[in-house]
């Protein structure tokens, strides 16, 4: 499986990054989290799975004194380089040296400048793109020395309340407009359940109208790895850390059932 999640597609990497913030950058509802987080955590943010950077403002908003953000897909490194371009905080910042992007496979780090240790690490929506449990152990044990001795890393995923209970045939998700022009979003998912979590089969079809009034069709497929809350923590335990809190939202609710979010603050074993 590649680190791009553009790659093999069939389609325009640089379209699919512009459509995937289309999506992504309509979610705020974790922006405060990640404020807080970053000003209670003293030292660098290390982003793992940045995309485009939507957090990164939020990280210096809550006083990150340097941000790291590091993506296997060098469009969505893009994207980050225009969002930070386009915002003068974030520009002034990166100007300063306390932003760099790397583009890089979470799967095999390279040695990141982190000083004395990181503050917080954050892997928002990434975990599901690892290829299960061996994976996520390999990226969890290479993170965990990152960590200062006070860091925190927060794995942030969808919660077993929005996770399908079905498969779904391909329908509409959104129609939104990209440049005054039409898009429109269908997928379709199938899904499995193992002993390790549920995997997602999940197919999308966006067809987007391009200058001239033809229409772009983009095809894209990922698989996708929910581990259940117990395989995760044992993962994490095997990774020399533990789980110290788990929440069901961004506004801290306690994780249940029919959470929305699955976020555990990861600390390194005492
Ligand atoms: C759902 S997006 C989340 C982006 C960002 N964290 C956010 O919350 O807006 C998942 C990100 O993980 C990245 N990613 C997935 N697998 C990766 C890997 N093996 N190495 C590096 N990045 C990866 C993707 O390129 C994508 O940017």
């Amino acid at each position: 499986m590649s680190a791009d999640i553009f790659a093999g597609q069939g389609s325009d990497p640089d379209l699919l990054a512009e459509l995937y913030d289309l999506e992504h950058d309509a979610v705020s509802a974790d922006l405060v989290f990640y404020r807080e987080m970053a000003s209670r955590l003293e030292g660098p943010v290390l982003d793992l799975g940045c995309g485009s950077g939507r957090l990164f403002r939020a990280f210096l908003d809550g006083g990150a004194s340097r941000i790291l953000g590091v993506d296997g897909s060098a469009a969505l490194l893009r994207r980050a380089e225009a969002r930070i371009a386009a915002d003068p905080v974030l520009a002034a910042a990166a100007a300063a040296g306390a932003i760099t992007l790397h583009l890089a496979d979470l799967r095999a780090l390279p040695r990141l400048p982190v000083g004395e240790g990181v503050g917080l690490a954050v892997a928002a929506g990434v975990l599901p793109h690892l290829d299960g449990p061996g994976e996520a152990l390999r990226v969890l044990a290479a993170i965990g020395p990152l960590l200062a001795r006070h860091g925190r890393l927060v794995i942030d995923d969808v919660g077993p309340g929005l996770l399908p209970s079905r498969d779904l045939p391909l329908s509409v998700d959104w129609r939104r407009q990209l440049h005054g022009r039409k898009v429109v979003r269908r997928s379709s998912l199938m899904r499995r359940e193992a002993p390790d979590g549920l995997w997602i089969a999940y197919s999308t079809i966006t067809d987007t109208v391009r200058p001239d009034g033809t229409i772009a069709r983009l095809p894209a497929s990922h698989r996708l790895w929910y581990p259940y809350p117990e395989a995760l923590e044992r993962l994490v335990a095997q990774a020399g850390m533990r789980v110290e809190l788990s929440y069901g939202s961004h506004d801290l609710e306690p994780p249940g059932p029919g959470s929305e979010r699955r976020i555990v603050v990861v600390a390194r074993a005492r």
